[in-house]
């Protein structure tokens, strides 16, 4: 049912909210700037007023955009992307370090590693492997639960003395959900007490057979630390893309999702995006989840700024008009009235939920008074 707030109609009016409220009493309608009305209702509300109607449905405004723009462009082959998921202390953030440093493009200036939330390395081979650091599993989740499915494969960090703990058998099931393929990094093998033979035994309970097992799990020893088997991980890594076969069409509107997103002093809004398909360009218009903007500015993982930023390319995008969530689709559009559009769509269509809840609330404690 459609419904909106009388403080959204008056604003959408361009109206004072008492105004709209005395227009309701007369026609015997009583309701608070924060009550919703419906969309009949509504409309006589408009007509009082002298504006235009113009209702637009659900599908009106989501179709054309969910449905994947057609693109005859050519497909290539594509980085894969990357989630280092694992225990708590068992590495992660260290081995998604050191893996950093191997980036022969880093250059001179590297060595400050910046915290963001992807970045992409290229190997000597000149193959490169995007990484996302996901700010634990709940993130993954929610992306997940959002659709936006962007990691190809995932790195299960296992520290070789502590073997596998309660979060690694989230990771498992997490990456078991998403049908993404695994590879098991067994870390810390530097350290007095590792012992990778038992944490690959335990991997056999949770269905993980590895490969020297007789399974299809490799799994691979590495030192974070110690800076031991970075290389063989990540060539495990292309080979498991190979095999995976990844290509995307770069010469088409970009379509990608946001890893994550803050508000910064001086900056604005400030979202870490990860490109899926087609190339993101300065100056083009875009909705993220319930927010809409035109990029300023676009910054690689290192903070340099880019012109544009093609398929498995994570970037920095400035220019938005507001912060959107972990997980929302970015999709470029043609115009901008569309995409505030879509935009003011979705906002007004999240409040109405939320009132439709703390809705329910109310009754619902009105019912245990009785
Ligand atoms: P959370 O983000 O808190 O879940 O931890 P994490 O998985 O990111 O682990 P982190 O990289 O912070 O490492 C935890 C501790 O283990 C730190 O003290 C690291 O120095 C240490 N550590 C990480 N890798 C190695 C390794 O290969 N060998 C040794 N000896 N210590 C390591
Ligand atoms: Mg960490």
């Amino acid at each position: 049912p459609e419904a909106i707030t009388v403080g959204d109609l008056a604003n959408r009016m361009a109206e004072r909210a008492t105004d709209v409220i005395k227009s309701l009493m007369k026609m015997g309608v009583m309701a608070t700037v924060n009550q919703a009305i419906d969309a009949d209702t509504a409309e006589l509300v408009v007509e009082e007023f002298g504006h235009r109607i113009k209702r637009v449905s659900d599908a009106d405004v989501e179709d054309a955009l969910l449905k994947p723009v057609e693109v005859d462009g050519d497909a290539v082959t594509r980085a894969p992307v990357v989630t280092v998921m694992g225990h708590v202390d068992h590495g992660k953030t260290s081995l998604l370090d050191a893996l950093r440093a191997t980036d022969i493009a880093a250059g001179e200036a590297g060595g400050i590693t910046q915290h963001i939330g992807a970045y992409q390395v290229t190997m000597s081979s000149g193959d490169k492997i995007t990484f996302l650091d996901t700010p634990g599993h709940a993130a993954f989740t929610a992306m997940r639960q959002r659709g936006a499915e962007v990691t190809d494969i995932v790195v299960l960090v296992v520290a070789a003395d502590d073997g596998i703990q309660p979060q690694t058998v989230e990771a498992i099931n997490h990456a078991k959900a998403a049908e993404v393929p695994i590879i098991v990094a067994i870390n810390k093998i530097d350290k007095e007490g590792a012992d990778p033979s038992k944490a690959k035994t335990q991997l056999l309970e949770h269905s993980l057979v590895p490969e020297d097992m007789g399974g299809d799990v490799i799994c691979v020893e590495v030192s974070a630390l110690k800076r031991i088997g970075l290389e063989a991980l990540e060539e495990t890594i292309l080979l498991q893309a190979e095999m995976l076969e990844l290509k995307a069409v770069p010469d088409a509107p970009a379509r990608g999702a946001v890893v994550e997103a803050k508000l910064e002093v001086g900056r604005g809004s400030v979202a870490t995006v990860l490109v899926q398909s087609g190339t993101l360009k300065v100056g083009d218009i875009f909705v993220a989840g319930q927010e809409w903007g035109r990029v300023r500015a676009l910054l690689d993982d290192r903070g340099r700024q880019i012109q544009e930023a093609g398929p498995s390319v994570p970037v920095e995008v400035l220019g938005l008009q507001g912060t959107p969530s972990a997980g929302d689709e970015f999709i470029v559009l043609q115009d901008e009235s569309r995409a505030r559009e879509i935009a003011d769509y979705r906002q007004r269509k999240n409040r109405e939920q939320q009132f439709t809840i703390a809705a329910r609330g109310t009754l619902e404690q009105m019912f245990e008074k009785v």
